[in-house]
Parts: C-alpha cells; sequence; structure tokens
C-alpha cells in the first residue's frame, strides 16, 4: 500500500488528491491565498469494510469526504472507484457512478427538505437511482432503518432528530450504494440515541457489505467500529493503519498526542502529551513535515524535507521521519 494508486483490496483510492480554496478579499475581490483543504491525499479505502477519518477541526476530512463522492471537483489528482478515474465524469456516467456512493450528513435538520413529506424525499431518491418509487418500496425501505411503514406520510418536523438521522440514511441507501462517507452522522444527536443510530448503521454495513469512509471526533467511537484509521493533519494523512494496530501502537506523533488526550482508549496508563501551540493556518502550510511546528519528537530535517509514506507490517502506514 505505500504507492499511491488502485490496489485489489481498495473500492476507493485517491492519488495526490488536492483541493484549495481560494481566499478573496479587496474590493476588487482579488484572490488573496489558498485553504490548503486537501494538499496530495494518497488514501486507499478498502471495500466492505468501515475505514475512519480522524483529525482535528478543519483540517480537511469533510472536504475529503466530498471530493471522494465527486460532490466537489478538485484541482489536481484522481479519485479511482473500482479502478475508474471518477474525476471529470459528466452525465450519465456520473449518475452511475453517484448511485454507488452516498453521503450521510451530520445535522439531519437541514439535510432534509422541510416542505416534502418523508415518503416524497425517500421517493424522489429512489427515482434519482432509476428505482421503482411506490409506497411499499418507501415503507420498506423505511422499515429497513427501524422506522415504520407510516412514517412516509409524515413531514421531517414531525420526527425526532434519531429518526430524522434514519430516514437520512434511508435517503441514502435508496440506490443501493457500495459505498457511503458518513459525515459525522451521530454527532448532532442526543447521546441516548447515539449508540442505537452507530448500532443500525453497523447493522446495515454488515448485511450490504457496505464500504464506510466514517468521519469522527470521537475516538471511542473511531475505536469501536472500525477496521481501518486514517488520521489528517492540515490537508494529509500522516498514518493509516488496521484500527487494532492503530490504537495499541500508534506510530505518527500525532497520532500518539491524540490518543494520549484520550485515556480511556489506553489500556496501560500513557503519559498525556501536551502539543505546544496552535495549529498552524492551512493557508500557510509549514514546510518540511507540516507538523513539525508542534512536534515533540522534531528533528532538523523535519523542518525541511516532506516526509514520505513509511510501510510497516504490511499495512501500517506513516509519514515520518522517525520511520525513514
Ligand atoms: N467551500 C469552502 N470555501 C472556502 N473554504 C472552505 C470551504 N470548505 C471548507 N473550507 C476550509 O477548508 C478547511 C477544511 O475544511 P473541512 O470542512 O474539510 O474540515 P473538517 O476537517 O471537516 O473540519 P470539522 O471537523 O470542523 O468538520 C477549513 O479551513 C475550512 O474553513
Ligand atoms: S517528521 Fe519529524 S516533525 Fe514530523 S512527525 Fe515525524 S518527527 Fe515529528
Ligand atoms: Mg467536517
Amino acid at each position: 500500500m505505500s504507492d499511491a494508486g488502485y490496489t485489489e483490496g481498495a473500492l476507493v483510492a485517491t492519488e495526490n488528491l488536492i483541493k484549495w480554496f481560494p481566499i478573496t478579499g479587496g474590493f476588487f475581490k482579488r484572490t488573496k491565498g489558498f485553504v490548503h483543504a486537501v494538499d496530495g491525499v494518497n488514501l486507499q479505502i478498502p471495500k466492505e469494510v468501515i475505514t475512519s477519518l480522524v483529525g482535528e477541526s478543519g483540517c480537511g476530512k469533510s472536504t475529503l469526504g466530498r471530493l471522494v463522492l465527486g460532490l466537489l471537483t478538485p484541482d489536481r489528482g484522481k479519485i479511482l472507484f473500482e479502478g475508474q478515474n471518477i474525476v471529470g465524469l459528466k452525465g450519465e456516467e456520473f449518475r452511475i457512478f453517484r448511485r454507488k456512493a452516498q453521503i450521510v450528513f451530520q445535522d439531519p435538520e437541514s439535510s432534509l427538505n422541510p416542505r416534502l413529506t418523508v415518503g416524497a424525499t425517500l421517493k424522489e431518491a429512489l427515482r434519482v437511482g432509476g428505482k421503482e418509487a411506490t409506497d411499499k418500496v418507501v415503507g420498506e425501505l423505511l422499515v429497513s432503518v427501524g422506522l415504520e411503514y407510516e412514517h412516509q406520510y409524515r413531514y421531517p418536523r414531525a420526527l425526532s432528530g434519531g429518526q430524522k438521522q434514519r430516514v437520512g440514511i434511508a435517503r441514502a441507501l435508496a440506490v443501493n450504494p457500495k459505498f457511503i462517507v458518513l459525515d459525522e452522522p451521530v454527532s448532532s444527536l442526543d447521546v441516548s440515541v447515539r449508540a442505537q443510530i452507530v448500532n443500525l448503521l453497523l447493522d446495515l454495513q454488515k448485511k450490504y457489505k457496505l464500504t464506510y469512509l466514517f468521519i469522527s471526533h470521537d475516538l471511542s467511537l473511531v475505536k469501536y467500529i472500525s477496521d481501518y484509521v486514517a488520521v489528517m493533519y492540515l490537508g494529509v494523512i500522516v498514518e493509516k493503519a488496521p484500527s487494532r494496530k492503530f490504537f495499541t501502537e500508534p506510530l505518527h506523533p500525532y497520532s500518539q498526542a491524540l490518543l494520549s488526550s484520550a485515556p480511556r482508549l489506553q489500556r496501560e496508563a500513557v503519559e498525556r502529551i501536551i502539543l505546544k501551540g496552535d495549529v498552524p493556518s492551512s493557508v500557510n502550510i509549514p514546510k518540511g513535515c507540516r507538523f513539525h511546528t508542534r512536534c515533540p519528537k522534531v528533528m532538523d530535517k523535519c523542518r525541511t524535507v516532506e516526509p514520505q509514506a513509511v510501510v510497516k507490517d504490511g499495512e501500517h502506514e506513516v509519514y515520518c521521519h522517525l520511520y525513514t
């Protein structure tokens, strides 16, 4: 897995994926700089398992999630889905791809149209996916996510947060996708219903052999559900590993700091690593290793040379000079 490109076990793979957002200002709205939201990502997402994507707020997780679904166009790089580059797909080809790749958003409140009944929302999704859009099909879809047949006649306002998120999940499932990006799917829900929704997502993943990219801040949840974990820092992946490896033996100093700040996750007591300084601006990315301004193990080389992927034990990938 060291090189970019598509490998057998991956459903989705990105190759040097880049997305910068221009910052404009002044009277003439000139471009003053760029937010390097996704800044050269090579990520393989293995098929039929759950890969979680973690990292501090603003590091580019949602942007990466939208890119791999074709909801944003990259400035550079490739996105291979089942080996086919989906960048630049148009018309029917793009629609065929989108039937296989869906998203569940963080906030079910704003992702459902309040003027449409649940049934109308799901029928629209079914039609877009070229499926039969009848009350019966919608009812069965609702039952498959733990709701009732009759919920299709209600408006979103008549549903609880958890029920709305079940509708969001049903909408993603309506087209029989292979791949779902779950962007913090439970973080806006009451703690009391989070576990139910997480368990529903796990059941659906097994039942339909789905591939998930699960974006989350919650490391305990990530530990509970993931097969693989990828860590992002300032627009790049810094480590990716099978979940068990990641939680027992994180290699990147940034991952070690993240995990040490969640001590309940550690089997043995570990000293909390407090990172110096703030996250640098994603407009002026530090040279060399972009973590060097905060890294407790920084070396001279780190300030000038960007680390490349090093692969340990077959599947554990880390970008850090400590391992080169
Ligand atoms: N449409 C946009 N236009 C301009 N800048 C954007 C846009 N979308 C995201 N950004 C910027 O890109 C960077 C990455 O944002 P992104 O939403 O991908 O981060 P994130 O890791 O999902 O954060 P969070 O954990 O808070 O959801 C941020 O600096 C953000 O402000
Ligand atoms: S490359 Fe250097 S600065 Fe970057 S994480 Fe490794 S030790 Fe720290
Ligand atoms: Mg986000």
